[in-house]
């Protein structure tokens, strides 16, 4: 064999690996199967979870899996967050800084519920973004825009 074959050789076979690899890591990033749980996951957890607080949970307010508008009782609108995830982050004028839409979920977890917030990094914060991420998927981002 010439030199450059025998460097050829192990070469092609370690490329081929790679592809195969990153196939492989593809098609799992892009498998529906985890997502889907994690965001029924999201879905219960608005649904239910009252984070220790007052007894109301995400769904008291947020009508619909959080699909349609709502109305607090002073009549003050409560927004629909079909697509909340595509126009986070945004300036919050009374806090006078920007904030994510984790941020968001962790205040209304502690404001509208008075629970205790689920953690940054944790699986109920991360399900729940994923599910109201999930409401908004194929909606053009709109960072600061108006919610639906
Ligand atoms: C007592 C009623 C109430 C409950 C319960 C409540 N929220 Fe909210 N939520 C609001 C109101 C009112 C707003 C409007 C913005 C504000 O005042 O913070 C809002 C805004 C939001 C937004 C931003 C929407 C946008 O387009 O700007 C998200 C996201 C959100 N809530 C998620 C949640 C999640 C997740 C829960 C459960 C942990 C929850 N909310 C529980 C009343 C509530």
């Amino acid at each position: 064999m010439t030199p450059s074959l025998r460097l050829a050789a192990p070469l092609a076979a370690c490329f081929i690996a790679l592809l195969t690899h990153s196939y492989t890591a593809l098609a799992a990033d892009r498998d529906p199967t985890p997502m889907a749980q994690w965001i029924k996951m999201g879905k219960e957890a608005f649904s239910h979870e009252t984070f220790a607080g007052n007894g109301r949970v995400c769904e008291t307010c947020h009508l619909q899996g959080g699909m349609v508008p709502g109305q607090r009782p002073d009549g003050a609108p409560i927004p629909s967050l079909a697509n909340a995830a595509a126009i986070y982050p945004r300036f919050n004028g009374r806090q006078g800084k920007v904030i994510t839409l984790q941020d968001q979920i962790r205040g209304c977890a502690g404001n509208a519920l008075e629970g205790t917030p689920p953690a940054y990094g944790s699986d109920t914060l991360n399900a729940l973004t994923v599910y109201l991420t999930s409401l908004a998927q194929g909606k053009p981002l709109d960072m600061g825009g108006k919610p639906q």
